[in-house]
């Protein structure tokens, strides 16, 4: 019997994509490119530390390797890039990929002020790119359940929100002294606020009220380390939200989320490793994840899929397949979970409530709210 379509011609090619950073989070990402994302390969890598983008392209097969990402913005061959360095270049680096042409993929956040990420996104809309930011947790199957109940009105009207990230950790933090200042702000609780947005869905954040402290390592305190927070975030459509973090749990990584509103709640995240127990004469017990690669493994790698896939429709001018619920988060997506992240840490320095910058004012919260 003959078989169709098998002309290697008719096979969409490959997407072609540069990883720029192999630290922690690059690495993970350029193993889910190269053995789990179908029709992506792994074209290259740049790192100022030539060495550990060696060493993550010995592992991973034939990789360009540069120290430069300006080599990798100026590759032909190369569709899109990821980044993955630290987060103080990440808007640069959004508007010089997206000036030579390149689909952007960049973790969170994609910018630390909003004249730069701005700037960024400027430019991606002038070149026409794809362009996506990490919020990961929006491809966690259970994470994406909620969001479609939360779409079929399971909870009804929202009046409550939650969202926390409990990082695993031994009750001490031996790097924190070189953790960038905010970074529970711009790095963790930015997931929160993007996840409460999403859930949320159609209302801004207008205000936000934050308290953080160090409770895990009081002695950096008065270095501005903060490894404990709590936010009260206030909704155009009157919901109020919560979202907490915390730099070491002992028992694990912990990410949850709900919404409480007029019909129920929905409920996200949990913070067993599988949906094992064990029964003993002790009680019950589970495994716990320990790491992010391993609670959001799934969600890492769908979150690329869903980029390689957008670019590949793109350059190709074919129709992606849609999702019955938002889910890729773009631009405004990254910008709004900033302004957040930004407003909060004025709320910290100021100790009162902060308007969240670019969005509507308090005054419209009243209004819509009636309070
Ligand atoms: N989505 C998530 O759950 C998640 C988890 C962890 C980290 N992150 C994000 O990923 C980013 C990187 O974090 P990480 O933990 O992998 O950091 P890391 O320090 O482990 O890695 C950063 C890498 O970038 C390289 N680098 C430095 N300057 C560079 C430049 N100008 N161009 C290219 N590479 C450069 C460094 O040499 C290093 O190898 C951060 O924005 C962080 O917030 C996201």
């Amino acid at each position: 019997m003959a078989y169709l379509n098998q002309n290697s011609t008719d096979l969409p090619l490959p997407v072609r994509i540069g990883l720029i950073g192999s630290g922690w989070m690059g690495a993970f990402h350029a193993e889910s490119i190269a053995r789990r994302v179908p029709g992506a390969v792994l074209a290259a890598i740049a790192d100022p530390n030539v060495e550990s983008a060696e060493a993550l392209a010995r592992s991973l097969g034939p990789v360009k390797v540069t120290a430069n990402a300006e080599d990798v913005l100026a590759d032909p061959e190369i569709d899109a890039v990821i980044i993955a360095s630290p987060a103080r270049f990440h808007s640069s680096l959004i508007a010089q990929a997206a000036a030579a042409g390149k689909h952007v993929f960049c973790e969170k956040p994609a910018g630390q002020g909003l004249d730069e990420l701005d700037a960024a996104l400027a430019a991606v809309e002038a070149a026409g790119v794809h362009f996506q930011v990490g919020f990961n947790r929006r491809y966690a199957d259970d994470f994406q359940a909620a969001k479609k109940d939360l779409a079929a009105g399971v909870a009804g009207t929202p009046q409550l929100l939650r969202s926390l990230t409990r990082d695993p950790g031994n009750g001490s933090i031996p790097n924190a002294a070189r953790v960038p200042a905010w970074t529970i702000f711009l790095e963790t609780l930015i997931h929160d606020f993007d996840t409460l947005n999403w859930f949320n869905e159609g209302a801004e954040p207008v205000e936000v009220y934050a308290v953080a402290d160090a409770l895990v390592e009081p002695g950096l305190r008065d270095q501005g380390f903060l490894d404990t927070a709590v936010v009260t975030i206030r909704y155009t459509n009157g919901a109020v939200a919560v979202a907490e973090a915390n730099f070491s749990a002992l028992y694990g990584y912990d990410i949850r989320g709900e919404v409480f509103g007029s019909k129920g709640m929905v409920q996200a995240g949990r913070a067993t490793e599988t949906a094992a127990r064990r029964y003993t004469a002790d009680g019950m017990s589970a495994d716990t994840p320990r790491l992010n690669v391993e609670l959001f493994r799934q969600a890492y790698t769908d979150e690329l899929a869903d980029f390689a896939a957008a670019v590949r429709s793109q350059r190709d001018s074919v129709p992606q397949s849609s999702s019955d619920v938002t889910l890729t988060p773009g631009a405004a997506d990254a910008r709004r979970a900033l302004a957040m992240a930004l407003a909060c840490i004025e709320s910290v320095k100021r100790r009162a409530p902060v308007a969240v910058a670019g969005l509507p004012t308090a005054s419209a919260l009243s209004n819509k709210a009636g309070v």
